[in-house]
């Protein structure tokens, strides 16, 4: 394999390059130059950075690097919902926007899958409903559709009689519920599937259980990764796309390590009979939400606990879904539990990701999506390829460098 170079780790002295007072930080991070057909290191192998990978293989020489198996952090626990209007907040229109977009790239990106490998991402369309049980619900429910409308989301109230005309399971006593149209589902374990191949297929090298213990930098600059067992990768490009573990990866200064935390989730899986199931649409239940997959299993999530890489089930977090499920849809209570897990979404300081390039040379973050890592995964492939092959900064991804979470005089 004569792109990677494996050698001693040499211990090198950083050479951290930090603007001057007053100089852009764009020319303190001036662009890597980019050789002819660019060696990449992608640490994580995650849908997003398996996503960068498949975009980057036909033009770059890629190897990504996982501590574990590909694709079984949060990919794997994820719920694959799609939810870019139902879950808009306010203060997160910038948020919002790359949501949306990364939302509008789903249906090519699904289908750009499936001729690529032909794995089926189970893309469904039914949308998703936000369920009020009681007029307190229905209060707070109004009162955010309301900001909702104002940034011209599609999603519209529904009386109970036309809720129940959507899903005849819910429980008997439903005040209504928000339709949002757009707002759908993928299963996400098959999509990781996908991204495996189709980055495989492209070219791109994926290296299982081989854990990135720092990126090698040397004169300010990104030179590739040291693994674990002290093997090094040289590399023009590094990517840091770890997901959870992002801020862990050594070799950086402090305030270019990604403030990623995890933030644990608890959630299990119902099993429906697929030929009947109890519910078609992704459904927010107060407490809990609930997402049919094609083949009957019906996720049930999830707890969102800063609990630290922790990955214990407990009694009361399966006791509170379960609860919270149960009020929605009360026949769950004859399905069997077809399995139970946590998982750790990668959460910034403000919950947005982190995108782009960092303030070192040749060192890229696609980091930090929280909640959204499987909606964001299309928009994060495409604007990340097209920033490190082309050096154009997509304006979508611009609000989200890390330079937002630097002391002022440093970003200036
Ligand atoms: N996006 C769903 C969750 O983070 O639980």
């Amino acid at each position: 394999m004569p792109r990677l170079r494996a050698a001693e780790i040499k211990p090198v002295e950083p050479v951290w390059v930090i603007p001057a007072k007053g100089a852009a930080l764009s020319q303190a991070i001036s662009s890597p130059s980019i050789a002819k057909r660019p060696r990449v290191a992608i640490i994580g192998a995650g849908v997003i950075g398996l996503g960068i990978a498949w975009r980057l293989a036909r033009r770059a020489d890629v190897s990504v690097f996982d501590r574990g198996k590909a694709g079984a952090g949060a990919s794997h626990a994820a719920a694959g919902m799609l939810a870019a209007c139902a879950e808009a907040e306010p203060g997160e229109e910038a948020l919002l926007t790359l949501n949306r977009d990364s939302q509008a790239r789903w249906p090519a990106f699904a289908d750009e899958l499936k001729h690529a490998t032909g794995v089926d991402v189970e893309l469904r369309r039914e949308g998703t409903l936000v369920l009020a049980l009681t007029a307190d619900d229905q209060a707070v429910l109004a009162h955010r559709l309301d900001f909702q409308k104002k940034l011209g989301l599609p999603l519209e109230w529904l009386s109970a009689a036309a809720t129940r005309a959507k899903e005849p399971h819910l429980a008997g006593k439903i005040a209504g519920a928000v339709f949002s149209p757009e707002d759908h589902q993928v299963d996400n374990r098959k999509v990781v599937a996908a991204l495996r191949i189709a980055a495989e297929n492209a070219g791109a090298k994926i290296h299982e259980h081989q854990a990135v213990r720092e990126v090698s930098v040397q004169s300010g600059a990104a030179r590739g990764v040291g693994l674990e067992d002290g093997t090094r990768i040289d590399a023009d490009i590094v990517v840091l796309a770890a997901g959870a573990w992002s801020r862990g990866i050594a070799g950086l200064p402090p305030d270019r390590r990604p403030p990623v935390r995890p933030v644990k989730g608890q959630m299990f899986a119902l099993r429906m009979d697929a030929a009947a199931p109890l519910l078609n649409h992704v459904l927010w239940a107060p407490g809990a939400y609930l997402v049919p997959r094609c083949d009957g299993r019906l996720i049930v999530g999830a707890t969102v606990e800063e609990k630290g890489f922790d990955d214990t089930i407990t009694a009361g977090a399966m006791l509170t879904l379960l609860e919270a499920a149960w009020r929605a849809i009360p026949a769950i209570e004859e399905l069997p539990i077809d399995e139970i897990w946590a998982g750790h979404r990668p959460g910034s300081r403000d919950d947005a990701p982190i995108l782009g390039r960092a303030p070192l040379e040749n060192l890229f973050y696609a980091t930090g999506h929280h909640r959204n890592g499987i909606l964001l995964a299309p928009v994060t492939a495409d604007t990340l390829a097209k920033l490190i092959l082309d050096d154009v900064t997509e304006p979508v991804i611009q609000p989200f460098g890390l330079e937002r979470f630097l002391p002022a005089r440093a970003a200036e």
